[in-house]
């Protein structure tokens, strides 16, 4: 059976998406204090391996979209990364804005009393290894962690390294086999792109035995948003987590019912 161990906490409602990509740069400390400032209680955002084998919060495999810097991320070494500006892209009142590192990112989640998602991003066979240099900052900076990849190989890291951290697998495209993987990864959820999300899927989610949560990204409209909750998905992405934890009416964004701290057991 799920444990609830966390007496403060909400279960993810409304999660600021990149921190809040809509309202300030993704992936930086001010995205992740302006998602707070709106009522956010979670916030997701990427990490990526480092020439140097730290994580640095960047969603692209290369720099040029969110700072001035260009080339792969994994070319550079994390001091390199951490001088680029990543704010000035996106407006000029966020120019000198960092790239954070996973740690800094971490930090300044606790400080914010925000839950996190860690994103894993991997390309090739960098998974495993990516999951690796998660693994000890996530469990030593913030008690409400959540784990997703869309990487197998990275939450088959996370299984065997922090089985009792939620985990979940993120479906930009729908898997029929959704079920196999619930049970090898041992996940909570299920985060998949809400286009793929209907009455018939989600009640089949929602149905089947040992049923994983249902998390939708990216939601930017409130309608849609209603309407995923009025189907049963508990959670949703947004660039802009100010409108919909107004329309919400959940005070703070968050769900009344606790973090789950374990995955159903496979
Ligand atoms: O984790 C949910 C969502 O962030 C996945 O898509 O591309 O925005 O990282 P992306
Ligand atoms: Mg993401």
């Amino acid at each position: 059976m799920a444990v609830d161990v966390d007496a403060g906490m909400p279960r993810p409602h409304i999660i600021g998406h990149r921190g809040a990509a809509g309202q300030a740069p993704e992936n930086t400390l001010a995205g992740f204090e302006t998602a707070a400032r709106y009522g956010a209680r979670w916030i997701e955002f990427d990490v990526r391996l480092t020439g140097c084998g730290r994580l640095v919060v960047v969603h692209d495999a290369e720099l040029h979209r969110t700072t001035d810097g260009a080339g792969p991320v994994d070319a550079f070494r994390v001091d390199a990364l951490c001088e680029l500006d990543a704010g000035g892209w996106f407006a000029g009142a966020f120019a000198g804005e960092r790239v954070p590192t996973l740690e800094q990112a971490l930090d300044c989640a606790a400080r914010l009393g925000l839950g996190v998602n860690i994103e894993a991003k991997a390309e090739g066979d960098a998974g495993p290894a990516t999951a690796r240099a998660v693994a000890g900052p996530a469990t030593r900076s913030v008690e409400h962690v959540i784990l997703s990849s869309l990487d197998l190989d990275a939450l088959r890291t996370w299984r065997s390294l922090l089985p009792d951290v939620p985990r979940a697998v993120v479906l930009d495209d729908w898997r029929e086999d959704w079920r196999a993987l619930v049970d090898e990864l041992a996940l909570e959820a299920l985060h998949c792109h809400h286009v793929w999300l209907d009455a018939p899927r989600v009640e089949a989610v929602r149905g089947a035995p040992r049923a994983p949560v249902l998390r939708a990204y990216t939601v930017n409209e409130q309608d849609r948003a209603a309407e995923l909750f009025a189907l049963g998905v508990e959670a949703v992405f947004t660039d802009y987590p100010g409108p919909l934890v107004a329309a919400s009416g959940a005070g703070a964004g968050g769900a009344p019912s606790r973090t789950r701290r374990r995955p159903p057991a496979a």
